[in-house]
């Protein structure tokens, strides 16, 4: 058996950047299908993790409006990209560049999807910041409803101060192969 909660080593764990962690969910988020990059990364079996809700490696320095922001363009139908710090079982962290989109069968929403790289550190740099800045935020306000409205409401702000849209921003940090 897992503790309930599980704590944090201060380890950050990386992988291999020809690697990709997969895990697909139903429309409700709970885990359907992991590969195995995923399992020895997050330090799970995989009968531990099938039908159990993707926070399962939700890590707190996680602001709530990214993932607030996920679920709105996926649930649209839309695709998004995201830098993730995840929590694995054993308490080490590990950052990723993840790809989060819909399934369909027969033109019917059936779950999602994503897909996950390395980041390059200077990305996981530059995230790092904005993401404490949106953490704070929400640490003012006791109710998770204000807390992810004022930290959407920054996160809009931030956007808005270097005149980019979020796509132009992720993209703006993140270095990619020519
Ligand atoms: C396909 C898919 C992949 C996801 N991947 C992650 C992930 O890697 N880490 C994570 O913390 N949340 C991930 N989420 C978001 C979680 O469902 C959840 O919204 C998030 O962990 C915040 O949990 P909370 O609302 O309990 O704070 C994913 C959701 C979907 C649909």
């Amino acid at each position: 058996m897992r503790p309930s909660t599980i704590t944090q080593s201060g380890t950050n764990r990386t992988f291999g950047d020809d690697e990709v962690i997969v895990s697909k969910t139903d429309l409700q988020g709970r885990l359907t299908y992991v590969n195995d990059v995923f399992l020895r990364v997050a330090r799970y079996e995989e009968h531990e993790v099938i039908g159990k809700p993707h926070n399962m490696i939700r890590h707190p320095d996680m602001p709530r409006a990214v993932f607030g922001l996920l679920w709105r363009e996926i649930q649209q139908g839309h695709e998004i990209f995201a830098y993730v710090k995840n929590l694995a079982a054993d308490g080490a962290h590990y950052w990723v560049f993840a790809h989060v989109t819909p399934s369909y069968h027969r033109s019917q929403m059936i779950g999602y999807h994503s897909n996950r790289r390395l980041p390059h550190p200077s990305a996981v740099e530059a995230i790092t910041g904005v993401y404490a800045q949106l953490v704070a935020e929400e640490r003012r306000h006791s109710r998770p409803k204000d807390a992810i409205d004022a930290s959407t409401a920054l996160l809009g702000q931030l956007l808005a101060d270097n005149n980019v849209t979020y796509d132009e921003f992720v993209w703006s940090i993140t270095k990619v192969a020519v």
